[in-house]
């Protein structure tokens, strides 16, 4: 199963096994990953699933559409080039060893 490395606001990294298919969003929350709220659950409407995704990685993960690409743009910590929203994330084989840091706030 592919690897999520998170970045904690703390500095420490959590490694995790995710589910194929499974988002980055839905495998913090059921390992309680501190940082990633997911308030509307996934359904791309809330933000707080913000993460931000390691520069080796960004290019490897399809571009965010118009609707996350505007929500990213009201986020609560600074939008950055590696900027997504987690829940829109879903884990491939290829996307093994992906790394992704938990900003310093969600709302
Ligand atoms: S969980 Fe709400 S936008 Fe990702």
């Amino acid at each position: 199963m592919p690897t999520i490395h998170y970045i904690l606001k703390d500095g420490s990294t959590r490694s995790i096994e995710a589910k194929p298919g499974a988002s980055v969003m839905e495998t913090a929350i059921h390992h309680n990953v501190r940082g990633i709220d997911a308030e509307c659950g996934g359904s791309c409407s809330c933000a707080t699933c913000h993460v931000y995704v390691d520069d080796t990685f960004i290019d490897r993960l399809t571009p965010p559409d118009d609707m996350e690409s505007e929500l990213l743009d009201g986020v609560a910590s600074e939008r950055l080039r590696g900027s997504r929203l987690s829940c829109q994330i879903a884990m491939t084989a290829e996307l093994d060893g992906l790394t992704v840091r938990i900003p310093q706030s969600q709302a």
